[in-house]
């Protein structure tokens, strides 16, 4: 019998198991939700695209951390949640859900006003972004108490007093009359975290707020920030680079690469099953999961540039486990739980099934040796302490 030569194979759908629509998890309340936003800027008359279709939930109560390079889009797409897009910015499309209202849709300052500071508050990388130089501690805490609780002189005093206490800022009568110079970094930082407190946010962005300073340091302010979510009851939206630094806070990560959420899940599913190469160029490399005897990895090449528009995945041309449609097609989201989903063709049914980097399949026995690390060096400097 002849064989039929050139049989055109009937069509795949290249989108199958991909997520159609984005649905929060069951039994969560949603407290901020985004649907296909994009976000450009104008620069020298040219439009460019930085922020593509990005989809989110944040639940109340709950610490999201959005991970992800520098350039990847962190800062520019949670400065929209509170109004503060540079002025060459603008939103090309989609929705910001808060409370009833589209906060994209938000025009004026005046529109701002019940919200930024109030209801969403922004902690920076640089506390001087947020404190004035020539203003006494005090009167600067005093003043947001006296503006938002119509407090008098001296009961904001006494309150921004307890306040100052509260973030652990020691002899905080004295330091009350303290100008931020007198302050180092992280006590500097102390201080906009008490200011943000004075307003009672429903939710806190904390963009990059540890990035400036020392390790210890670090710690001790993110464990100030998770104790005092705990007595408030806030939702916290963790912003880092360092994928390391959120596994103990974090409910659920957003993996941000390229000016998209690449990956989004649950902390135990993003940490113990990964599924997008650039989450695992990530997690390769974390010093705290490497071997002694293998050298620290890195991502090499660079994120995109957004002067030009952006074909297939963004990080196809870093990504050594790309194919050919990589090049050419965006991947949709797909889904691989109810939690968790990735945008990546590697989970396309009809993708070949790759090795995985070492790290990334020996990540169970890895993180449990880090953690058992960390536990010792904690262990160790109690001992010190003491
Ligand atoms: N005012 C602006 N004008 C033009 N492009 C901008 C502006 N602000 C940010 N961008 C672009 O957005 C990208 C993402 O910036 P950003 O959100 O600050 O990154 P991240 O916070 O993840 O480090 C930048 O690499 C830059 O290309
Ligand atoms: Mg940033």
């Amino acid at each position: 019998m002849e064989k039929v030569k050139n049989k055109t194979r009937a069509p795949i759908d290249i989108d199958k198991g991909a997520l159609t629509e984005f649905v929060p998890e069951k039994g969560k309340e949603v407290i901020l939700s985004v649907r296909d936003l994009q976000i450009g800027f104008v620069t020298r008359g040219k439009k460019t695209h930085v922020l593509r279709n990005i989809n989110l939930d944040v639940y109340k109560g709950e610490t999201l951390a959005i991970v992800g390079e520098s350039g990847s889009g962190k800062s520019v797409f949670t400065k929209t949640f509170t109004g503060m897009l540079d002025s060459n910015g603008f939103i090309n499309s989609g929705s910001i859900m808060f409370d009833g209202m589209d906060l994209a849709q938000f025009k004026t300052d005046k529109d701002w006003l019940q919200i930024r500071g109030k209801r969403i508050a922004t902690i920076f990388q640089d506390p001087m972004t947020s404190l004035n130089p020539l203003l006494t501690i005090g009167y600067q805490i005093s003043e947001v108490l006296r503006i938002h609780h119509g407090l008098n002189k001296e009961e904001a005093k006494k309150e921004a007093i307890a306040l100052l206490e509260k973030v652990k800022i020691p002899h905080a009568e004295e330091r009350y009359k303290d100008y931020p110079f007198q302050y180092s970094g992280g006590m500097r930082q102390r201080v906009v975290i008490a200011i943000a407190l004075a307003c009672r946010p429903e939710i806190l962005i904390c963009d990059e707020p540890t990035t400036a300073l020392d390790v210890t340091v670090q710690s001790q302010i993110i464990q100030l920030i998770k104790d005092l979510q705990k007595e408030y009851q806030w939702t916290t939206i963790f912003i880092t680079h360092d994928l390391g630094v959120v596994a103990n806070i974090a409910d659920r990560i957003a993996v941000m690469y390229g000016g998209q959420i690449v990956e989004y899940g649950k902390v135990n599913e993003v940490f113990y099953h990964p599924a997008h190469p650039y989450t695992w160029a990530l997690l390769c490399s974390l010093p705290q999961l490497g071997t002694k005897d293998e050298p620290l990895s890195y991502i090499k090449g660079n994120p995109p540039s957004f002067g030009k528009e952006i074909i297939g995945d963004a990080f196809a041309p870093r990504n050594e486990y790309a194919m050919n449609i990589d090049f050419v097609r965006e991947p949709p989201a797909f889904k691989i739980s109810e939690t968790h989903w990735a945008k990546t063709w590697l989970l396309s049914p009809y993708a070949p099934k790759i090795k995985k980097p070492k790290v990334i399949e020996e990540l169970h026995e890895r993180m449990k040796a880090a953690a058992e690390e960390l536990e010792r060096q904690e262990g160790n400097l109690n001992v010190k302490k003491d």
